[in-house]
C-alpha cells in the first residue's frame, strides 16, 4: 500500500518541498498543475479525518494562526478556524471591525503588529485585490489568501475542484483530472475573485470553461485567459457538465448594472427548466452565500442527486487543512522541506 501511494507520488509531483515550493498561497496563478493536484490529493486524507467521530490530529501543536478578516465571511472564516482547531493550532481570528483598522492603522502597520506576535501562520480576507501579497511581503510567515478584492480566492478554487472530483468518483468516474469536461460559470463575473480563481484551476485541469454574464457584469477582455464568453445562459448550458452559479456582488457595485433581480432572474437565474440545457447528469455548484430565486431556484440547489452546494462547504474544511499543513512544513521542519526555492 505505502510503496504504490510512493510511486503514484512521485509521477504525479517532484519529491519534498519541490511539489509545493512555495511560501504563501496567493493566488491560483501563481501555481503549477502539478502543484494544484498535490494539494487536494494531501486533502484527501482531511476528508477521510473528518468523516470520523473523533476529527483531530496534532500536526500543529504549538503553532498559532492568525485569520485576519477584513471583509465580511461565514463559511471561509469558520472553515478556516475548524481547519486550524482540527489540526491542533491556537487559531485567533481578527474581525476588523472591532480592531484598530477603525481607527485608521495602516494595512502595513497592521501586518507588521500581527508579525511581531510570531504567528505561524496569516490567513486574509480584504476587499482589496494584492492586500493579500502586500501582507505577505511585510510578514516573515506564510500568508494565506481567504479572498482579496476582485483578484483571487484560491482555497475556494481548490475545495470547488475537491468537490467536484469527489462527485465524479462518487459516479465511477476516474477523474484524474477535468479534461473534456464543460463547466459554466455564470454571475456576477466582473466582480468575482471566485470566478478569475476557478477560471484559472479549472483550466489547469484540463476543461473547457464557459463564462456567462449580461454584458456589463462580464470584465473586457477575459477571452485572452481562454475562456469562452456567453452572454445567453441558454447556450451557455449546452451540453455543459457543470453550472456553476455566483451572485451578484452588489456590495461591489458602484451604481446600476442589472435592471432588476427579477429580470436578473428570468435571464441568469439556474431553474429546473434552463438547468435540462445542460447534460442529464450535470452537477450544480455554488460557492455561497446564495440568494435563493435570484441566481438559483431553490428546487435546484436542493436537488439531491445534482447540487454538489453542501459537498463544497464540507471539502472547503479539507483543503484549508491540507493548505495549512503543507504551508508551516518549512516552519516546523518537516523532513525535505527545508530547502525550497
Ligand atoms: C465568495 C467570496 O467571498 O468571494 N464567498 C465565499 O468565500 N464562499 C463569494 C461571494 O461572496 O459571493
Amino acid at each position: 500500500m505505502a510503496s504504490t501511494e510512493t510511486s503514484a507520488h512521485a509521477a504525479r509531483y517532484p519529491a519534498g518541498a519541490l511539489a509545493f515550493p512555495h511560501r504563501d498561497l496567493i493566488g491560483i496563478g501563481q501555481l503549477e498543475r502539478h502543484e494544484i493536484l498535490f494539494l487536494l490529493d494531501e486533502a484527501e486524507q482531511w476528508v477521510a479525518l473528518n468523516r470520523q467521530p473523533t476529527k483531530h490530529n496534532d500536526l500543529l501543536a504549538g503553532l498559532t494562526v492568525i485569520n485576519a478578516f477584513f471583509e465580511n465571511s461565514t463559511r471561509t472564516l469558520l472553515s478556516f478556524e475548524i481547519a486550524g482547531k482540527r489540526l491542533g493550532a491556537d487559531v485567533v481570528n481578527m474581525h476588523a471591525a472591532q480592531s484598530s483598522v477603525k481607527k485608521g492603522e495602516t494595512l502595513i502597520d497592521t501586518a507588521i503588529t500581527l508579525n511581531a506576535m510570531r504567528a505561524d501562520a496569516i490567513v486574509i480576507r480584504h476587499g482589496s485585490s494584492g492586500a493579500t501579497q502586500l501582507i505577505a511581503d511585510k510578514v516573515d510567515c506564510p500568508v494565506l489568501n481567504a479572498g482579496d478584492g476582485q483578484h483571487e480566492h484560491p482555497t475556494q478554487a481548490l475545495l470547488d475542484a475537491l468537490a467536484l472530483r469527489h462527485a465524479l468518483r462518487a459516479r465511477g468516474e476516474a477523474a484524474e483530472d477535468f479534461t473534456g469536461l464543460v463547466i459554466v460559470i455564470c454571475g456576477d463575473i466582473l466582480h468575482s475573485r471566485v470566478a478569475r480563481s476557478n477560471l484559472l484551476c479549472l483550466q489547469a485541469l484540463g476543461a473547457t470553461v464557459r463564462l456567462c454574464a449580461p454584458p456589463a457584469l462580464m470584465p473586457s477582455g477575459i477571452e485572452a485567459m481562454g475562456a469562452e464568453v456567453f452572454h445567453d445562459f441558454d447556450a451557455a448550458l449546452d451540453g455543459a457538465d457543470v453550472a456553476m452559479m455566483l451572485r451578484l456582488q452588489t456590495e461591489r457595485m458602484s451604481g446600476q448594472f442589472i435592471p432588476s433581480a427579477r429580470e436578473y432572474h428570468h435571464l441568469y437565474g439556474l431553474t429546473k427548466t434552463r438547468l435540462a440545457n445542460a447534460r442529464p447528469d450535470a452537477l450544480v455548484m455554488h460557492p455561497g452565500p446564495m440568494n435563493r430565486g435570484v441566481e438559483i431556484d431553490s428546487e435546484v440547489a436542493d436537488m439531491i442527486d445534482r447540487s454538489i452546494i453542501t459537498r463544497q462547504v464540507e471539502m472547503g474544511v479539507a483543503i484549508r487543512m491540507a493548505a495549512l499543513d503543507v504551508l508551516t512544513r518549512r516552519g516546523r521542519g518537516v523532513e525535505g522541506w527545508g530547502d525550497a526555492a
